[in-house]
């Protein structure tokens, strides 16, 4: 039983974020999607929103669950027993932050790896802050996001 942990800021998830999950649940027993409160990308989303949102998206997926985590990503791992942390590499872009997140995280919690996939091609230049970025001047993000997300952006950013 491998149980993966993938952390992130999901604010909100994208149709990226969901390639990656689905391509995690074939590898591993349970996959936790566990949403950091990240403050200091001040999100738009409160974190519960974040998961409500994240749930919903994922709600086909039978061995997936979301939660939010409010402590050190080290200490979430160790208590939910996970061996293994997920992150996505959508570019070279992404290696030096990920590379030196998986090198601290090895040393705070050594017993878990970190793995990396990578999202299909077509979703590899998403990120969250572009979407909120074309939601809020009123460009179409449907081939991006699930519709509860872009009913929850409408809501919450207005139609400009
Ligand atoms: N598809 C689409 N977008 C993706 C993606 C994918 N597969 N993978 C990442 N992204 C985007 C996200 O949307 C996000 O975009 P944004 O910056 O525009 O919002 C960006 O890439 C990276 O964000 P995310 O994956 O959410 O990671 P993060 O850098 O916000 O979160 C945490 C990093 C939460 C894992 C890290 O801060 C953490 O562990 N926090 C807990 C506290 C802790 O333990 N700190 C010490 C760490 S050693």
């Amino acid at each position: 039983m491998v149980k993966a942990v993938y952390p992130g800021t999901f604010d909100p998830i994208t149709h990226g974020h969901s390639d990656l999950i689905g391509r995690a649940c074939r590898l591993f027993e349970e996959v936790k999607v566990a949403i950091a409160i990240s403050p200091s990308k001040k999100p738009l989303f409160p974190v519960e929103e974040r998961v409500a949102l994240a749930r919903e998206v994922l709600a086909e997926h039978g061995n997936v669950t979301v939660c939010s985590f409010h402590c050190l990503l080290a200490d979430f791992c160790r208590k939910e027993r996970a061996q293994v942390i997920l992150r996505g590499l959508r570019a070279v872009s992404d290696f030096e932050y990920e590379f030196q997140l998986a090198g601290m995280n090895r040393r705070l919690v050594p017993e878990v790896e970190t793995l990396f996939l990578t999202p299909a091609e077509n979703f590899s230049y998403i990120s969250s802050s572009l979407i909120k970025e074309i939601a809020g001047l009123g460009g179409d993000v449907s081939e991006f996001v699930h519709p509860v997300v872009q009913t929850a952006l409408i809501e919450k950013l207005g139609r400009p």
